[in-house]
């Protein structure tokens, strides 16, 4: 594939088709997001509004990084506090169904209708790919992406007409775009993370002491697997207990799975195999973490497991 000559059609296509038109996108992070956010500030600069929605679900750190990353390339981003929203939405939800139909919900219909009305654009900006399009066709992954391939019509129901430049790429190719755009090292090569972010880590209720917990098992394991070369690696906190001693006295604690998989576009998985000093490492660090005194490394491929655990 020419991805020069893929850049240049459409930064083209977005200026023939947004016009003098006002457009948005919600920028994740990731690298899909990241690269539709530069493509798009290179055809339609000021026309294009980004928006970062904090839902509280992020990594620590991570709604200040990545408008930082954003603003060095010379591209402002609003950081939209939206916490107190998905919090309670998710408030008191176990089933995994129903904690991904909240953050949807919260999403669409709370939080991002209100900012695009507020900004009256009529495009939205979405970092679809390939294989987001063939997973929801074949009823393998249910991605709020992509609403047009569902027959949603967004013009109707939201206002506005989704415009998708990556949808006939995959990840690595994805990478390549990112790569000619002189986007940041730290951007290209991240780690897919999930759209429902930490709340896809934790089984059971999502509450802000369950987040700061998965959070800092996070913290940890990607600090000491971030060189593993592995495709993807993340912390589990499970919804159950386990009976341990800690300064001579029992004490039952919380439980942390740690999930590091091999994969090339995370249809399929195998779990890492990671060096025994290396697991005990992250052991020590992860039942450090308070209240948690198990730590256990899951070796289950995909199929039969998924990836994520909800
Ligand atoms: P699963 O858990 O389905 O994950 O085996 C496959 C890959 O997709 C990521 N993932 C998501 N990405 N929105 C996303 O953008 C989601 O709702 C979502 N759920 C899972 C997951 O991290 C893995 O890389």
């Amino acid at each position: 594939m020419d991805y020069r000559n893929f850049i240049d059609e459409q930064i083209q296509k977005l200026k023939e088709t947004v016009k003098d038109k006002v457009a948005i996108n919600a920028l994740s992070g990731g690298v899909d997001s990241s690269v539709v956010t530069v493509l798009g500030h290179r055809a339609l600069g000021e026309k294009l509004k980004t928006i970062f929605v904090d839902n509280a679900l992020m990594r620590e750190n991570e709604p200040r990084n990545v408008v930082k990353t954003f603003d060095k390339m010379g591209i402002t981003v609003d950081l939209i506090d939206a916490r107190d929203q998905f919090l309670s939405a998710l408030k008191g939800l176990t089933d995994p169904e129903e904690k991904r139909q909240a953050i949807t919900d919260t999403f669409y219909a709370k939080v991002f209708s209100r900012l695009v009305k507020e900004s009256n654009a009529t495009f939205l900006l979405h970092g679809t790919i390939l294989t987001d399009i063939e997973e929801t066709l074949a009823g393998i992954k249910r991605q709020h992406n992509i609403l047009d391939q569902l027959g949603i019509d967004t013009q109707k129901s939201y206002g506005y007409k989704v415009i998708e430049p990556l949808k006939t790429l995959r990840k690595d190719d994805v990478r390549e775009v990112a790569k000619l755009l002189d986007m940041p090292e730290e951007i290209r090569n991240r780690i897919p993370f999930p759209g429902p972010a930490l709340a896809t880590r934790i089984v059971g209720e999502v509450t802000p002491e369950r987040l700061e917990t998965v959070s800092t098992a996070t913290n940890i394991v990607e600090d000491e697997l971030g060189d593993s070369g592995a495709f993807q690696y993340m912390a589990v906190l499970l919804n159950d207990k386990a009976t341990g001693i800690r300064d001579n006295n029992r004490e039952f604690g919380q439980i942390i799975v740690l999930r590091c998989i091999e994969s090339t576009d995370a249809r399929d998985a195998t779990a890492t195999q990671l060096p025994w000093d290396k697991l005990n490492k992250i052991c020590e660090k992860i039942t450090n973490i308070k209240g948690i005194n198990r730590c256990l490394y899951d070796l289950t491929p995909k199929p039969p497991a998924t990836i994520e655990y909800i």
